[in-house]
């Protein structure tokens, strides 16, 4: 895939959990040799090491709530000023309230940008719309593994039960997708999320995908939107921006 890597592209996933932000944002990371940055994975990363961040976060994910913007702005600052990011990167739920859209807006073109162009020069927005019920089963059936890879007792099973595929590890149920927290995420995104993509809407950089589809059905339209808008720039021309 020398020629996808050889791109820099910059990609916000949108929309509900369940909705399949982390599984299209592995499969897009690895197209394009970028990294996946999940909010969600990192404040589960930091509640398993204890982290005080991690304390703090364990106790509002638990609960079906967002953490507070600045915790998470903080992180998110930290995370992409590593070399890594430096070429592109996969955003996986965040930002997640327009506080967080306009902070992330500010700081890519204070920090990323050389060359400011409007839109053109920001990340594509991509929103992934899949149906109600279609969420509660993916949320409920959900199993994932320690190392991340993702499954669905009912949609997506591994070859053996409560077995990674990939690396033999025994698969877990987060703690969040207990149905009475997978309610409280739904109305968290409904009331704090959802404004997000009027957000977008208006800046002229909202993409919509139909997420009922088969995973490899909307990755296909995520690629076709991600070339279509031009977040993808040639290396070559470093002055290029995101
Ligand atoms: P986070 O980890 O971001 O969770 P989420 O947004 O609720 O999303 P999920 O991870 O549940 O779903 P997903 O869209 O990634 O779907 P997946 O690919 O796994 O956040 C957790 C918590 O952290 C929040 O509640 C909040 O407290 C906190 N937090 C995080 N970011 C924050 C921020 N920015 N601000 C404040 N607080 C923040 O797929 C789901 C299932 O469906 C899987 O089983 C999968 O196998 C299956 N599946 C996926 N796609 C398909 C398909 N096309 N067809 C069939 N099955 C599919």
């Amino acid at each position: 895939m020398a020629d996808e890597t050889s791109r820099r592209v910059a990609v916000i996933l949108l929309g509900p959990p369940g909705a399949g932000k982390g599984t299209q944002a592995k499969l897009l990371a690895a197209r394009y040799g970028v990294p996946h940055i999940s909010t969600g994975d990192m404040f589960r990363d930091n509640a398993a090491r204890g982290t005080e961040l991690g304390v703090q976060a364990k106790a509002i994910m638990a609960r079906g709530e967002l953490v507070p913007d600045s915790l998470v702005c903080d992180m998110v600052a930290a995370r992409l000023r590593q070399p890594d990011a430096e070429h592109g990167f996969v955003l996986d739920g965040f930002p997640r309230t327009p506080a967080q859209a306009g902070w992330l807006d500010a700081f890519l073109e204070n920090e990323f940008i050389d060359n400011p162009s409007g839109s053109k020069g920001l990340p594509v927005v991509i929103q992934i719309s899949v149906d109600y019920n279609q969420l509660l089963l993916r949320l409920t059936g959900r199993r994932s593994c320690p190392a991340g890879h993702i499954y669905n007792i009912h949609l997506q099973p591994p070859r053996v039960a409560d077995v990674c595929d990939v690396d033999g590890l025994k698969l877990v149920i987060r703690n969040d997708d207990r149905e009475e927290v997978i309610r409280e995420r739904l109305a968290a995104y409904e009331l704090q999320t959802r404004p997000l993509a009027d957000y977008y809407w208006n800046k002229g950089r909202l993409v919509s995908v139909n997420g009922d589809l088969p995973v490899p059905a909307v990755t296909g339209q995520m690629v076709r939107a991600i070339e279509q808008q031009g977040a993808a720039a040639e290396v070559k021309n470093p002055a290029g921006s995101f």
